[in-house]
This record gives C-alpha cells, sequence and structure tokens, in this order.
C-alpha cells in the first residue's frame, strides 16, 4: 500500500484511518472472494432461465460480448478504486477525488453503491433460503412423481408460507453476518477457502451426470448455435443488464474486496480471470441443468420457474434424482451465501470507518436493518402480495430499484469518474498495467463504448426507446 494512499485516507472526514482493516492474504484469496461474489443466483438460478427465454446460442454470445465490454473494464475500475481508496466505497471515492482535485460530491456515488448492496442483500437472502428449503426436500425425496402442475404447487406453498420464507430467510442473514463478523481474514478468508472449491467441485459432478443423460449434446447445441432470428432487441438488453448483476458491479462488492487487495497485484489479470470463473460457471451451470430437462422432456423457456419448478420435475424422475437434486440446491446456497457475504461487507465496512464503530456493532446494526428489510420481501409473496406501486409488489419495486435503476446508474457514474474526472496518470499508476496498449484499449473502453453500453440499457429501461 502506497504510504500517500494511508495519508490522504485518514485525513479525508468521514473516514478513519485505513490502517488495520486488514488484507487478503493473497492474490489468490482475491480471486476466491471476487469470484465468490460473482459467481450467486445469477449464475445458477438466472443466467441459465433468461438463455432459455432467449433462444440459446445466440443471446450466449451477445452476453459475452457484453461482459468483454461492459462487465471487465468496469470490474477493473472498481477494483482500482478500491484498492487506490483502501477504504470502504464512500471513502474510496472521496480519495480519489481529493487526489484529482474534483468536486467532493463524487464521494455519494460509493454511498449509493454502499446502499445498493444493503437493498440487494435483503431479498438476495430470502431467495436464497428458498435453496435452504430445497436441499432438505430434494434429499429426503420429496420430488418424487411431481409432475407440471404439483411441482408448481409445492414452490406456490413455499411463497405462500412467511413463516418459512423468514426463518430461512433470517438463516441466510445470520450465517452471512456472522462469517462477516469475524472479519477479513478470519470470517472471509477462512469460509471462502472451503466454500469455494465445493461449489465448484459440485457443479462438476453435476455436469457430469447431466453427461450421462444421453441429452448433453442437445444442451451444447441449444447454448452454443447461435440462430440469431430467435434473438430480439430486448434479449440484447437483458443480456447487457446481466452482465452487470452477474459481476456484483455498482454495489459496492467488488470495490471493498478491492480495497483488501494486497499492492503489487496485476489488477486486470485478477478480474479478467474473475470474470472468466463467473462466465464459466454459468456456462457450466446451463450444461448441468438444460441436459435434464431436455432428458425429461420439458420445457427449457419456462422462466424464473426453471429451477424452482421444472427441475424438481426432472429430479422426481430420473436415477439418483435425490442425492443429485440435493448436491444442485446445495451448491446453490453456497454459491448464494459468498455472494451475501460481499453484499454484506460495503455496509459494514461503511459503518465502521465512517461512524467509528466496531466491526460488531456494524453488524449488529446492519443486521437488524436487514432483517426488518427483508420482511418485506418475505410478505410480498403472501400477505402483502395484493399491495403494489405501480403494479410492482414489495419485491418486484426493490428489485427493479436495485438492478434496474441503481446498478447502471451507479456503474455510469463510476465509468465516468475513472475515465473523465481521474487523469490518465493517475488511473495507469493506480491500475499498474504496465503495457501501455493494453492499458490505452482499456482507458478508450471505458471512456467510450462502456458509459454508451450502459446508457443504452439505462434509457430502454425507462421506456425511452
Ligand atoms: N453476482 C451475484 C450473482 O450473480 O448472483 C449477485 C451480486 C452479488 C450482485 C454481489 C451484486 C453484488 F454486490
Amino acid at each position: 500500500m502506497s504510504q500517500d494512499s494511508i495519508a490522504v485516507a485518514s485525513s479525508v472526514d468521514g473516514n478513519s484511518s485505513s490502517e488495520g482493516r486488514g488484507l487478503w492474504s493473497s492474490r489468490w484469496v482475491f480471486f476466491l472472494a471476487a469470484t465468490g461474489s460473482a459467481v450467486g443466483l445469477g449464475n445458477i438460478w438466472k443466467f441459465p432461465y433468461i438463455t432459455g427465454e432467449n433462444g440459446g446460442g445466440a443471446f450466449v454470445l451477445v452476453y459475452l460480448a457484453c461482459i468483454l465490454v461492459i462487465g471487465i473494464p468496469l470490474l477493473m475500475a472498481e477494483v482500482m478504486i478500491g484498492r487506490r481508496g483502501r477504504a470502504n466505497p464512500e471513502g474510496a471515492f472521496a480519495l480519489l477525488a481529493k487526489v484529482a482535485g474534483a468536486s467532493r460530491h463524487w464521494r455519494w456515488l460509493g454511498t449509493v453503491a454502499v446502499l445498493t448492496g444493503f437493498l440487494i442483500l435483503s431479498f438476495y437472502a430470502v431467495v436464497a433460503g428458498w435453496a435452504l428449503d430445497y436441499a432438505p426436500a430434494a434429499l429426503s425425496g420429496g420430488f418424487a412423481g411431481l409432475d407440471g402442475e404439483s411441482s408448481g404447487a409445492l414452490f406456490g406453498a413455499l411463497l405462500a408460507d412467511p413463516w418459512k420464507l423468514a426463518g430461512y430467510g433470517s438463516l441466510v442473514l445470520a450465517l452471512t453476518l456472522g462469517i462477516v463478523g469475524l472479519g477479513v481474514r478470519e470470517g472471509l478468508e477462512r469460509s471462502l477457502r472451503f466454500l469455494m472449491p465445493g461449489l465448484f467441485v459440485l457443479l462438476l459432478i453435476l455436469v457430469g451426470y447431466a453427461a450421462t443423460t444421453g441429452h448433453f449434446m442437445q444442451a451444447v447445441h441449444f447454448l452454443f448455435d447461435a440462430d440469431f432470428s430467435k434473438l430480439g432487441g430486448q434479449g440484447v438488453l437483458v443480456a447487457l443488464g446481466h452482465a452487470f448483476f452477474t459481476l456484483s458491479l455498482a454495489s459496492g462488492a467488488m470495490m471493498v474486496y478491492g480495497s483488501y487487495l494486497p499492492a503489487g497485484t496485476s489488477i486486470a489479470r485478477t478480474s479478467l480471470l474473475v470474470a472468466l470463473a463467473d462466465t464459466l460457471v454459468a456456462l457450466l451451470a446451463g450444461l448441468a441443468i438444460f441436459p435434464l430437462v431436455f432428458a425429461n422432456g420439458l420445457e427449457p423457456g419456462a422462466g424464473p420457474g426453471l429451477i424452482f419448478v421444472t427441475l424438481p420435475i426432472a429430479f422426481g424422475q430420473m436415477p439418483l434424482g435425490q442425492l443429485v437434486g440435493g448436491l444442485f440446491f446445495i451448491m446453490l446456497a453456497i454459491a448464494a451465501l459468498t455472494s451475501a457475504i460481499s453484499l454484506s461487507e460495503p455496509t459494514i465496512a461503511w459503518l465502521s470507518e465512517k461512524f467509528g464503530i466496531s466491526r460488531f456493532k456494524a453488524v449488529l446494526l446492519s443486521g437488524v436493518a436487514l432483517w426488518l428489510l427483508s420482511l418485506g420481501t418475505v410478505f410480498s409473496f403472501n400477505a402483502w402480495s395484493e399491495i403494489t406501486l405501480f403494479g410492482k409488489t414489495f419485491f418486484d419495486s426493490l428489485d427493479y430499484l436495485t438492478t434496474n435503476l441503481m446498478m447502471p446508474l451507479g456503474g455510469l457514474g463510476t465509468v465516468l469518474f475513472t475515465g473523465w474526472a481521474l487523469s490518465r496518470k493517475t488511473v495507469q499508476e493506480a491500475l499498474g498495467i504496465e503495457q501501455p496498449q493494453l492499458f490505452g484499449l482499456w482507458w478508450q473502453l471505458l471512456r467510450w463504448l462502456t458509459p454508451l453500453g450502459i446508457l443504452i440499457v439505462f434509457l430502454h429501461t425507462l421506456g425511452l426507446f
């Protein structure tokens, strides 16, 4: 860590010293943490169903292009800001703005990022709780003989039960905050060291199993044969939006993880590897899921119910379905937990650094607030399902507000800050890329194509074109 960043960080008002915050013990651990954040419900739940809905291969191709043009440049910028600032997102923006002589109001981008992560976690924990309910159900043979109707009814019964939803959601929050409360090394690092390899092994077992169904090649063709006639303009925008969510951008997670990154690690190379691992997991999840869907004559374009309604039918019919289904939902729970951890860390770091309170107090405070807010999501599936704002339930509104408004706006702000408010020299030094051509390519992407891409999704979301 450069001495000046410590000195300036401690002098920027609103932030206590960056000393003693903790650092990842190696680049490998940062890779595990960032990949753990990126790989989550987005990869295993959302990516397969939006691919199914948007016709397969062509969608995958556009999604990959979005990861390259928008996702990776922004990911690098966020990690860079975090590492240079050595503080929570608000403190990091404040420091960099100060160093660049730019307006101190840029710090709001950091505050909004922290808030985005906090809000997402309040509903992410509830959805992750579904996996906790489905894992034991699968293992105990609860899916045997399910058909479309009874599987839909099983999922409906879970959503209708506020006690169950709140119970599992609280469990996810307690696990998440329990781990985060132990600190960067003792909590995050120790848990990630076994959760991430466990996740990967489970995924490989499931892909291996899917390869034996006889319908593996059908899934390969579905995912990789690009038929652009099946992809509408809407599909392109969904792909663009998903690139944001899946790489955990604009919610403080990557920035705060970057702030624990040891100096001297190549941000470009590590970010590239994280994006690669995230994409690989999404594609492998597709290769684990679609062969089962095809082998059982089910519908790949089933939408959000693909995992919680369609897949259980397959698990209930196939050999070893109990075990495979159980492992699948355990894998989903682990993936969601490592993402939830990264969603809470920006808030914890922000509370403790901005207000000078202990990490323990920050965990307690945010735990209570998150739990209360999560009840809104719980009730939006049952008691409050009729209460809507612009036709959206509490859960839908939060999802829309964060994923469709706050993330793109925050991302756009971050790219503009990095590419236009900071000088090329500051950024090049902070990023530490030695090859000038490579840096030049990234710099141009970040200044032009990335903001343009984000702007297109955002304007479309607002219905402006
Ligand atoms: N990337 C996670 C997923 O794909 O499920 C979701 C996520 C995690 C979004 C952390 C934002 C974040 F800060």
